[in-house]
């Protein structure tokens, strides 16, 4: 851990200082706790009673099984199953049953694309277009067990897709729009996925993103791929190769809608998503199926005090992620909410999209992340104020720490000074929420994440593993969950000693974190070499093999700094083979390539070309010196650099280098 991007045990940190002289409290307004689902300490009091009969309890209230379970939890470390010998299936909790209880011509989304276009989806419309797809894939040749992969934009037919493997006991493999062919590629490979769906394109700030020329590219070199289904989005023109590609519109026209719901077992997998760890192959995160939805479907509607008759919720995330795994597709639907879905970016056609949105639709509960915010905070306040937000009456963030201000700014210029805000820590392995307030229960502090959720255990200990009660730590935690990863696919070595080993008998969540005097959790960020941009989870390991894999380059060492609105930004310090000549364009070359081979994202913000870089005397790296010059901060102690005055070096260069938004 020499390279962890901030040491959450050491007390002189800027960060836990700051936050020492947060002093604010929110409790709950006293209407809204009267009207809350969870007004007191109930949920807490009865997990904290008995673990297994609490989420048991979850299990049976929230969802419908075909059959019962034998066994609640079987708990081998790291290996957990839950809710063992219990059957459902999952596009059937989302769907059929709230058709059957009569909610049918229930919304279930309010669609907008981003050019204005909108669809409005009722839970019958949605029951039929998925059974239809279901069948497609069975046509297709997918069976129980298969893999699929999705490479979507944000349209009603990405969450049909889904459902639609969940019906046939398929699992799938969401790969974000932003990701790129080799990416795409990557995954799939990984995954071994029979079937691709896709897109044309899907818009964004105005443009056709082109989704199937990615995709072609990607099916080059992917040969476990038999077909794949495009859905017709932007009208690009694009190849269809014969024989393997299928307009969706022509296959929904060929089937019924007949499809009977397949039975699944609570631990049959039900979903693969690739996320960026220490390494530069990316993980693909296993999700099953019983105890998935159980945590999902409770925190969605403890955390966000769901009221399904009344409430409009909007979480503005991407399907690609797993916020909107869980909590655009399975958490709402399995609750039966009515949900916004959007497209497209904040800012278009204008900076007040989102405010426009909330005031159509009249949303009640806003999910978004602090990069957005602080996005939101630099357009100014004439924006959301240009428009009714009166609806709104809860507000949650996700991704990464919420700075006080931020939180403040949040809650005055959107909440109105009304709404609470749930400001929700989890991660792609814990599936679902695991710190987190209940509004109508917990008093606030503005930028912390505040309690564990009922049935969640989390602790921080220092570097040797003791329990920190007060202060700085690594968060980890320490009981199962039911939403929990299940491993890591094809790998369960790397499950072990990436999450078990660090800690024994404790999860490492790869996060820092402090614990004030009353208990409150701050988060701190990533402790290991991830960063988190704009809150996604990008590898430092990823991105540097990108910049190595260009020919001009020798040499790459890359670390997130500090920044005013992503969070972290992406500095890559670079060392050129021998002949060739740093410059602007190759600056801007090597930022393309990155973009290329992993997606947008993960483009550096800053390249710093310099002559060598500061190495232990063991040749390892040295990224948190890299990350303060990066930052502009003192250099502190070099004495274990294998030449001290590349250092001097590479700040002087940092600070002639050209930076990009
Ligand atoms: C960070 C996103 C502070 C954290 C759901 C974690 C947060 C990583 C918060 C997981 C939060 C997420 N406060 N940090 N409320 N939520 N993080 O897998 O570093 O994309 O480890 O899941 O995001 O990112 P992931």
């Amino acid at each position: 851990m020499t390279n962890s991007p901030i040491d959450p045990v050491s007390s002189d940190s800027a960060t836990i200082e700051a936050l020492l002289f947060e002093d604010r409290r929110f409790p709950p307004p006293a209407a809204f706790k009267a009207a809350s689902l969870a007004s007191g300490n109930e949920l807490y009091d009865a997990a904290d009673k008995d673990l297994e009969s609490f989420w048991a309890d979850q299990a049976a209230e929230l969802l419908t099984w075909s059959r019962n379970w034998d066994t609640v939890l079987e708990w081998d470390l790291p290996f957990a199953k839950w809710f063992v010998g219990g059957q459902l299936n999952v596009s059937e909790n989302c769907l059929d049953r709230h058709v059957e209880a009569g909610k049918g011509d229930k919304v279930a989304f309010h669609w907008e694309g981003e050019p204005g276009d909108t669809r409005t989806i009722t839970y019958a419309e949605l029951l039929d277009e998925v059974c239809r797809f279901a069948n497609v894939l069975k046509d297709l040749g997918v069976r129980k067990g298969d893999r699929v992969n999705i490479y979507m934009p944000m349209i009603p037919e990405l969450a049909v897709a889904m459902l639609a493997c969940t019906r046939i006991g398929a699992p799938h493999s969401v790969v974000f729009g932003g990701f790129s062919a080799d990416a795409l590629a990557d995954r799939i490979n990984d995954a071994q996925a029979k079937v691709l769906i896709t897109a044309d394109g899907g818009w964004r700030r105005g443009a056709a993103v082109p989704l199937k020329i990615n995709a072609d590219v990607a099916l080059v070199d992917t040969p476990s791929i038999e077909h794949v289904v495009v859905v017709r989005r932007t009208g690009t023109d694009v190849h269809m190769e014969t024989g393997r590609d299928q307009w969706y519109h022509d296959l929904m026209s060929m089937v019924s809608a007949d499809c009977p719901p397949e039975p699944m077992d609570s631990e049959d997998l039900l979903y693969l998503l690739y996320t960026s760890g220490t390494t530069a192959k990316p993980k693909g995160i296993m999700h099953t199926t019983g105890g998935y939805l159980t945590q999902v479907a409770f925190t969605h509607k403890y955390v966000f005090d769901l009221k399904p008759e009344t409430d409009i919720y909007w979480c503005a995330a991407d399907i690609g992620w797993v916020t909107g795994h869980s909590y655009i597709v399975y958490g709402p639907l399995a609750n039966g909410a009515t949900s916004v879905m959007y497209e497209g970016t904040p800012d278009h056609p204008g900076k007040d999209r989102f405010w426009d949105i909330i005031e159509r639709y009249k949303v009640t509960i806003l999910y978004t992340a602090p990069t957005a915010i602080r996005t939101f905070m630099k357009w100014g306040v004439q924006e959301p104020e240009r428009h009714d937000l009166s609806s709104l009456r809860l507000l949650g963030s996700v991704g990464e720490p919420i700075n006080p201000e931020a939180w403040m700014w949040y809650h005055e210029h959107i909440g109105g000074s009304r709404c609470p805000i749930v400001d929700t820590w989890w991660q792609t392995e814990t599936g679902a929420m695991m710190i987190a307030p209940l509004p109508g229960s917990t008093t606030l502090k503005p930028g912390s994440a505040t309690f564990p959720l009922p049935g969640i255990g989390a602790e921080l200990v220092d570097d040797q593993g003791a329990r920190v009660e007060n202060g700085g730590g690594y968060l980890t935690l320490t009981q199962p969950w039911p939403s929990m990863l299940r491993g890591i696919y094809g790998d369960p070595e790397r499950y072990r000693e990436t999450y078990w080993s660090r800690f024994p008998g404790r999860y490492f969540a790869g996060d820092g974190a402090k614990l004030d005097d009353d208990g409150y959790l701050w988060l701190l960020g990533r402790v290991d070499d991830v960063m988190n941009v704009s809150g996604h989870r990008v590898s430092t390991t990823e991105v540097e093999s990108a910049l190595v894999d260009h020919q001009k380059v020798a040499e790459a060492a890359v670390v997130g700094a500090k920044d005013e609105t992503t969070g972290q930004a992406i500095v890559a310090f670079v060392t050129l083979k021998g002949d060739q000549k740093a410059s602007d364009e190759l600056g801007q070359e090597l930022r393309g390539h990155v973009a290329k081979k992993i997606g947008a994202i993960s483009r550096p913000r800053t390249i710093v070309f310099t002559e060598d870089l500061p190495k232990t005397r063991s040749g390892k790296i040295m990224r948190r010196l890299l990350r303060d010059v990066a930052e502009g901060r003192d250099l502190g102690d070099t004495t274990t650099l294998a030449d001290a005055s590349v250092v001097e070096e590479i700040r002087r260069r940092a600070d002639a280098a050209p930076q990009e938004d």
